[in-house]
């Protein structure tokens, strides 16, 4: 699908911005852990979350989908089945890489497979600690998936340093290591994304500057009956959009700002951006806000290696926020940005540079030369079948001086399929 993005004179309206993805997907794959009927309300239509519940199926959860709310009766850690064809992951990431831990520590046999864009990111770093945890992973091609699953042996204890900041990553192995009769512990040097150990109550102490976080059989598995709050990697793409746009101010309910998520906040505001955040309410344990956001000029910013684990799907959008900052940015330390559904460090170079900003590529990084107030040129831009791609090159071209257009634009939908839709409302010309 190819999209024709007009420029766009202000930005304003209230918009509901779709149900987090992150925790969509571990409500699914939790709850089929749980022998208990879990009841989930606000599960999102988007790809990736029907994804995850299409996997929990065929391991034998029964789902029932009444629209909003959908019911969800799991298998418990021992009444999985194995499943007789692969099961397709789709587009996510995060379903792989959880699910090889729930199998792998199950001990259930099973082939993942997924669509091209995860067929090429790697999967090594997951086999490595499943098979010191006792699995046998066979990747088609030195660690790509398809991935082949099983457990013969028994179950090792562990205890894991993760190599890479990657809530994916850590997820896995404390999955796995929920059917140990003794205890897999992850040491996490800089803190990712926490969703897995507050959905499923894993304890968490700080030793020596790190979180070890604790997972075994011993550990009961609850329902997870919640409400999902608005996805902030989904509001991110409005916070710049309303900051870039002149004259504009954008409102979302009900977003999750859950700060191991929400570093874009913090960022955006150091460049000056006008975001009010109203504390709403807690749905489970996350922290859900009214945002706020107005057109302001904006200074440029350097993020440190630091900072990129909990800002990680905003960076798109925040480059794209650099590109009218009043001189230079750069972005360090965010190579993992290469391992996404796209190359996202290239794809968001060639975005900008379409648009006739400069910017220079580092292995790790960008730097980017912004202009307050600045017209972008009318593109043509490619997706390259990665949502986060499709809509901030988007948003750039709200600030075009004729229009651009997107191809694979339906890429959106995977995380957020309203998000067409929600521009046309936003949109004044
Ligand atoms: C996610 C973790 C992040 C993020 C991805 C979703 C998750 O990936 O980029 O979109 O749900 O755990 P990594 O764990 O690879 O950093």
């Amino acid at each position: 699908m190819r999209k024709t993005v007009e420029p766009a004179a202000r930005l304003r309206g209230t918009i509901i911005p779709p149900a987090d993805k992150s925790i969509a997907q571990r409500s699914a794959l939790f709850a089929l852990l749980s022998t208990e009927t879990s009841r989930i309300t606000n599960y999102p239509m988007a790809e990736d979350p029907r994804t995850a519940l299409a996997c929990i199926r065929r391991l034998g959860a029964v789902v029932e989908d009444d629209g909003d709310t959908i019911q969800i009766t799991g298998t418990g850690r021992d009444g999985m089945l194995a499943p007789r064809v692969p099961v397709d992951c789709g587009n996510s990431g995060t379903v792989m890489r959880l699910l090889a831990g729930i199998l792998a520590g199950a001990g259930i046999p099973a082939t993942l497979t997924g669509d091209a864009s995860l067929s090429r990111r790697p999967m090594k770093r997951i086999m490595d600690p499943l098979t010191r945890m006792g699995a046998e992973i066979r990747s088609a091609d030195g660690g790509l998936p398809p991935l082949e699953i099983r457990r013969d042996g028994p179950l090792k204890p562990f205890r894991f340093r993760l190599p890479v900041a990657s809530a994916q990553l850590k997820s896995c192995v404390l999955l796995a290591g929920l059917f140990g009769e003794e205890a897999t512990q992850v040491l996490e040097p800089v803190a990712s994304r926490n969703h897995t150990e507050t959905m499923l109550g894993l304890p968490v102490v700080r030793q020596q500057g790190a979180n070890v976080i604790s997972s075994s059989r011993q550990h009961p598995i609850p329902p997870q009956n919640l409400q999902i709050p608005g996805d902030f990697s989904a509001a991110a793409f409005w916070l710049v959009a309303g900051s870039i746009v002149p004259d504009s101010e954008i409102v979302m309910p009900a977003t999750g700002v859950n700060p191991t998520r929400s570093a874009a906040l913090d960022i955006l505001r150091r460049m000056g951006a006008d975001i009010v955040d109203e504390v709403e309410d807690q749905a489970g344990n996350e922290p859900v806000a009214l945002l706020r956001v107005r057109s302001a000029p904006l200074k440029p910013t350097l993020i440190h290696p630091d900072e990129i684990p909990n800002a990680i799907d905003e960076l798109p959008v925040l480059c794209v926020a650099m590109a009218f900052a009043d001189g230079v940015s750069r972005i360090t330390g965010a190579e993992e940005l290469r391992y996404k559904e796209s190359d996202r460090l290239e794809a968001i170079r060639q975005v900008l540079v379409a648009g006739g900003v400069r910017v220079e590529g580092h292995r790790d990084g960008l730097t980017i030369y912004g202009e307050p107030g600045r017209k972008i040129h009318g593109a043509h831009h490619d997706s390259r079948h990665d949502h986060r791609i499709a809509m901030a090159a988007a948003i750039l071209s709200l600030m075009g001086e004729h229009a651009s257009e997107i191809d694979n634009a339906e890429a959106a939908s995977v995380s957020y399929p309203e998000f067409w839709s929600h521009l046309d409302s936003l949109a004044h010309r």
